[in-house]
């Protein structure tokens, strides 16, 4: 049976359900042109705003690593070191939405056929913020862009008004996603953070507002480690650092839970998965969760800067896999999309040696025996 990496998603058809995720990768036209060239089916600019943006004099990215040898996290460079996380306090693009838009127009007239889909960004404390919103998402739909994605997620914002901010507070999602839909002709995707107590408050907002899809997850909110040499953060500007957001392996499973509680939360709604990506497996369990694309940036961002292996390598991994499963009648990413959903449940639904009985932590109910011996202790693992 012939296999079709092509996938419909929030109703745009994408070569390969691929994107790379607002971050450096898309930071500008010849990235972009480049993802595309390489095969990416869809590129999320990096983060367009109007308010003013300069980033930190230093460093705005590390990479943290691991090693069988050693316990140590650290950005030091030593052999056999293997990638644990991304670390970063980049801001939103630095370049105007002047700049932008003539951009994004060539983008699209280059490769019509590629999803290009515009991250913007503004406040939510005042109505002139509102409206900057639907200015940024006008310019960048004008320009042919085929979806927004609102960026409710920054980590590292300073303006209570802005990124996180919102994202942590569902009455202002709801808010800004329906100000967004009110001048949107294209899908309006939210990008929600992970720092909160439950993400599907949030989501529920967004999809109140008139949300096509989530987005999920943005970076996690973390700091650098402190050398234990020199007592400074790995990463500082004289001597002072800010919190900043995880990505890389580190995430991967924790962005999973978060996808998974969403997933469960709304089975019907559209999902892209975010977090920790860099091979065709790890995209397959949240495409099993029941996400219809995945994102890249910290993968993409360590080879050549647009990732033009990675994304020879998803495709790759996801002709093999339809290959694979040809016997079940698959044929592309739709047909197995949430098919592991319904898997994660309540600790008391999964089984106990025959023998026992657990009940939630309660007491069992009237009518059963009571437990022979205390309940154990300690460790779950
Ligand atoms: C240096 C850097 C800059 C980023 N800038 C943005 C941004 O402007 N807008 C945005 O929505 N996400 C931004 N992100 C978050 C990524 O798009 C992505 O959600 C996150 O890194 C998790 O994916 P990963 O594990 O593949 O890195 C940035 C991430 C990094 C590492």
């Amino acid at each position: 049976m012939p296999t079709d990496l092509t996938a419909t998603f929030t109703g745009l058809r994408f070569s390969n359900p691929f994107l790379l995720s607002s971050a450096p990768p898309t930071e500008s036209e010849s990235n972009i042109m480049r993802a595309f060239e390489a095969g990416w089916g869809g590129v999320v600019t990096k983060t367009i705003g109007l308010h003013p943006v300069v980033n930190v004099a230093g460093p705005k990215t590390i990479f943290m690593k691991s090693d069988a040898g050693s316990p140590a996290i650290s950005i030091r460079k030593r052999p056999n070191a293997a990638l644990h996380s991304s670390w970063n306090w980049e801001l939103i693009s630095d370049k105007t939405l002047d700049w932008w838009v003539p951009r994004l127009g060539r983008i699209k007239k280059a490769f019509p056929d590629r999803i290009l889909i515009a991250s913007i960004m503004a406040g939510s404390g005042n109505d002139t913020e509102l409206r900057h919103w639907q200015t940024l998402a006008e310019a960048c739909q004008n320009e042919g862009c085929d979806a927004l994605e609102i960026n409710l997620s920054c980590p590292h914002m300073d303006r209570e008004d802005m990124g996180s901010n919102i994202g942590k507070d569902r009455e202002l999602v709801s808010v800004v996603t329906k100000v967004v839909k009110q001048v949107a002709r294209v899908p309006v995707w939210a990008k929600l953070t992970p720092s909160t107590t439950d993400i599907v408050v949030e989501a529920r907002g967004a999809f109140l507002g008139g949300a096509d899809a989530i987005s999920s997850s943005n970076t996690f909110t973390s700091l650098p480690l402190i050398d234990p040499v020199s007592l400074d953060f790995e990463v500082n500007v004289d001597g002072f650092v800010s919190t900043g957001g995880l990505g890389g392996p580190a995430i991967l499973p924790l962005s999973l839970a978060k996808m998974s509680q969403l997933t469960q939360a709304f089975p019907k709604k559209s999902f892209s998965g975010i977090g920790g990506i860099s091979t065709f497996e790890h995209a397959l369990s949240y495409f099993l969760l029941g996400c219809g694309t995945v994102q890249v940036c910290t993968a993409a961002m360590l080879d050549h800067a647009i990732g033009p292996n990675v994304i020879n390598a998803l495709n790759a991994g996801l002709t093999q896999f339809l290959q694979a499963h040809a016997d079940r009648g698959w044929t592309r990413v739709e047909d197995f999309i949430g098919l592991r959903r319904a898997n994660v449940v309540a600790q008391s639904q999964i089984r106990r040696p025959d023998e026992k009985e657990y009940h939630g932590g309660h007491e069992a109910a009237e009518g059963y025996s009571l437990p022979e011996e205390p309940a154990k202790t300690g460790s779950t693992f």
